[in-house]
């Protein structure tokens, strides 16, 4: 069995993403500028907008933050996306989800320039996705499709179970994993909350992606022998024995199921820091008008 490494493939990477920011600030241009807006405080969220800041930081990125109370009406949050749309010096814009209630991610991922969607939650990039065109892919999906060429999985006529049917993972995931490509020509299967019979499903599986939250959900026995087992979930659960008081969980009950695959994500430090990767080099890419132009 072999743990796949994503800390280290994300500092192989942020490695590559520096060299080429080197290279652009060398000939005149400026940065990559990533904008970032946060409403509310949220312990997840303001946990994953600082890794994003400092990655931004640490690889030479122009990032900025904008910060905004839980009570921040919609149309205030569409002024301020508007404004960046227009902004010259910001390449990408994303709003860290979760948001309030109040706030309906459809009209904030609609709002949000597809060409700074660095995200790829606009139905522009979302279709262009599903069209096999050039568009910002979402990051996680994105970042696990680098893990699995990085280890040289074969995808070619295996059969995919992806776990969660989301707009950020598993949709992109699924479409990505099906496609003509390589990594792609998987015969997927999704599976989510209402799926009767879980188990008979990812039992079947050749590649297993488990993002649907819900810790431990997976365990050894609903695992096929020898298979790839990568796991998006990341929950914080209470454990009095942590200094924070909680532990990141993910949706695979790790420990037995690493006896029986041949290839695991751990949590953390599988497919999370590969995430932000996938969000940098979306911004690098509209920052050199990649894809919409
Ligand atoms: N919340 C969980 N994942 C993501 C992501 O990839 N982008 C944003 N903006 N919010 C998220």
């Amino acid at each position: 069995m072999t743990i796949i490494d994503g800390k280290q493939t994300a500092e192989e990477y942020k490695a590559l993403l520096k060299q080429e920011v080197n290279v652009l600030v060398a000939i005149g241009k400026r940065p990559p500028g990533l904008a970032i807006l946060l409403i509310g405080n949220n312990g997840a969220s303001e946990t994953y907008v600082a890794n994003k800041l400092k990655t931004c930081h640490d690889v030479g990125f122009n990032a900025s933050l904008f910060r905004f109370e839980n009570t921040v009406s919609e149309s205030e949050i569409l002024n301020c996306i508007n404004e960046l749309n227009f902004n010259s010096s910001i390449d990408g814009v994303i709003v860290q989800s979760p948001f309030p209630n109040h706030i309906s991610p459809q009209k904030i991922n609609e709002a949000i320039h597809p060409a700074k969607d660095v995200d790829g939650f606009h139905p522009m990039n979302a279709g262009r996705l599903q069209q096999n065109k050039p568009c910002y892919i979402a990051a996680t999906p994105k970042g696990i499709m680098q893990l699995i060429e990085k280890y040289k999985i074969e995808t070619q006529g295996k059969h995919c179970v992806v776990v969660g049917r989301s707009n950020i993972v598993g949709m992109p995931m699924s479409i990505l994993l099906s496609r003509n490509s390589k990594p792609g020509n998987c015969t997927v299967t999704i599976c989510h909350s209402k799926t009767v019979d879980l188990a008979s499903y990812t039992k079947r599986a050749d590649i297993l992606i488990a993002a649907i939250g819900s810790p431990e959900l997976i365990t050894a026995a609903m695992v096929k022998e020898g298979a790839v087992v990568i796991d998006v979930g990341i929950t914080r659960v209470a454990d009095q024995a942590t200094k924070s008081g909680y532990k990141l969980k993910g949706d695979i009950k790790y420990d037995e199921v690493a006896n029986k695959c041949s290839f695991i994500t751990p949590v953390p430090g599988g497919v999370g820091p590969m995430t932000i990767i996938g969000l940098l080099q979306n911004t690098l890419l509209a920052a050199k008008n990649a894809i919409y132009n």
